[in-house]
């Protein structure tokens, strides 16, 4: 009896079809936000989060993540009960020097930190902008590396843009567009990623708003932003573009038969845990846990000289510019299993458990 009850606890807890969720896989698409470790593999990029004290929180050593610990791609992963995506271009790594035979089946996350929805967004950082990352994973159905009915089945999780709009205020840059056109480029290459994966064939489709870049510590280091608030010039460009992002998600079953678009609300998931940030476990919603200066948002944690505060689950930012582990589950059970005020039309769980048909 015992021996049987065993058996099956651990074919339970080797079998994926436990969760009974119908997502094989995840496509993630982005910036440092999403990025798993992509940059690490870059020798020139100098967006790095591949040293102590990144992801001491979780995984005990750094992992390029640019957290403490798990990002939203991680958790839903884990809530899907799939094994966390590898960076892109570990994967590839592995396939061409032989330690791995295929790509991996539970997905690939080619976010890359410092890239924005503009291919120019700091490209003299040596980051992957997103028309590489989508230009990466399209050879890769291409070449049939990738079983095109799993992308079927697959979520593809798309953030990018706080890059962008950051950048559109920094001192030594004099923009050509004023903030309504600027934003407009940027949707068009929203337009282009979901063209394009959608031709690939990706059809559970999960696009997540911008949460208030305005309130980054790193706002510091921008001569013209304010230290005691938010910086609200730059939350109203963010809140005009996930806007235009909601439209587009609201699209996509019109524009694109046999999907399937969800919003995820993280601006507003985002302002409701700095309104009340003692009923979430926060002591402290505005300074970088890790970092030096005003906000600890002067220098970038890890580097000569940083400080570190003693508890991070207690601060909403763990770095000047990046949410803490904590932040980060917090957005990540809003976006799984919350309401419409987090993530519409429909949660992260019930996409994952719609039964799709081939189309
Ligand atoms: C990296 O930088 C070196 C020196 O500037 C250059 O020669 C090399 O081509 C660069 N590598 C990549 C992959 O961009
Ligand atoms: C292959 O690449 C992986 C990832 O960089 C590395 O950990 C592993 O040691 C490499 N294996 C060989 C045989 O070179
Ligand atoms: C998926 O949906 C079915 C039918 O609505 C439901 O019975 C099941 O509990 C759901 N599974 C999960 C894991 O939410």
């Amino acid at each position: 009896m015992e021996k049987v009850l065993l058996l099956l606890l651990l074919s339970l807890a080797s079998s994926p079809s436990v969760f009974s969720f119908n997502v094989p896989a995840i496509f993630t698409f982005g910036d440092s936000i999403f990025d798993a470790g992509n940059n690490h593999f870059l020798k020139n990029c100098t967006a790095q989060a591949d040293f102590p004290p990144y992801g001491s929180s979780f995984f005990h050593h750094p992992t390029g993540r640019f957290t403490n610990g798990r990002t939203v791609a991680d958790f839903i992963s884990q809530f899907i009960g799939l094994d966390l995506q590898k960076p892109y271009l570990q994967a590839q790594i592995e396939v061409v020097n032989g330690t791995q035979k295929n790509y991996p089946s539970n997905g690939i996350n080619f976010a890359s930190a410092g890239s924005g929805v503009l291919r120019e967004t700091n490209k003299d950082m040596g980051v992957i902008p997103i028309q590489d990352q989508l230009q990466q994973f399209q050879t890769l159905v291409q070449q049939n590396q990738i079983d095109s009915k799993l992308v079927q089945q697959s979520l593809f999780f798309l953030e990018s843009g706080s890059n962008d709009v950051f950048n559109y205020f920094l001192p030594f840059v004099t923009p050509t567009l004023d903030p309504d056109a600027y934003m407009q480029v940027m949707l068009t290459e929203v337009v282009h990623y979901l063209d394009t994966i959608y031709k690939l064939g990706a059809r559970r489709i999960a696009v997540f708003a911008l949460g208030p870049v305005g309130c980054v510590p790193a706002r510091s280091l921008l001569p013209g932003a304010p230290t005691d608030r938010c910086f609200g010039k730059m939350n109203h460009m963010v809140k005009q573009y996930n806007l235009g992002l909601e439209s587009l998600v609201k699209d996509i079953p019109i524009k694109y038969p046999g999907a399937v678009g969800i919003y995820g609300a993280v601006y507003d998931i985002v302002q409701r845990l700095r309104a009340i940030p003692k009923h979430y476990g926060f002591s402290d919603v505005s300074n970088a846990c890790c970092g030096d200066g005003i906000l600890r948002g002067m220098l970038q944690c890890g580097q000569e000289g940083y400080k570190i505060c003693p508890n991070p689950y207690e601060y909403l930012f763990w770095d000047y510019f990046h949410p803490s582990e904590h932040t980060y589950k917090l957005i990540s059970k809003g976006l799984w299993g919350g309401k419409q005020s987090q993530v519409r039309p429909i949660n992260l769980r019930t996409l994952a458990n719609l039964t799709l048909s081939s189309v």
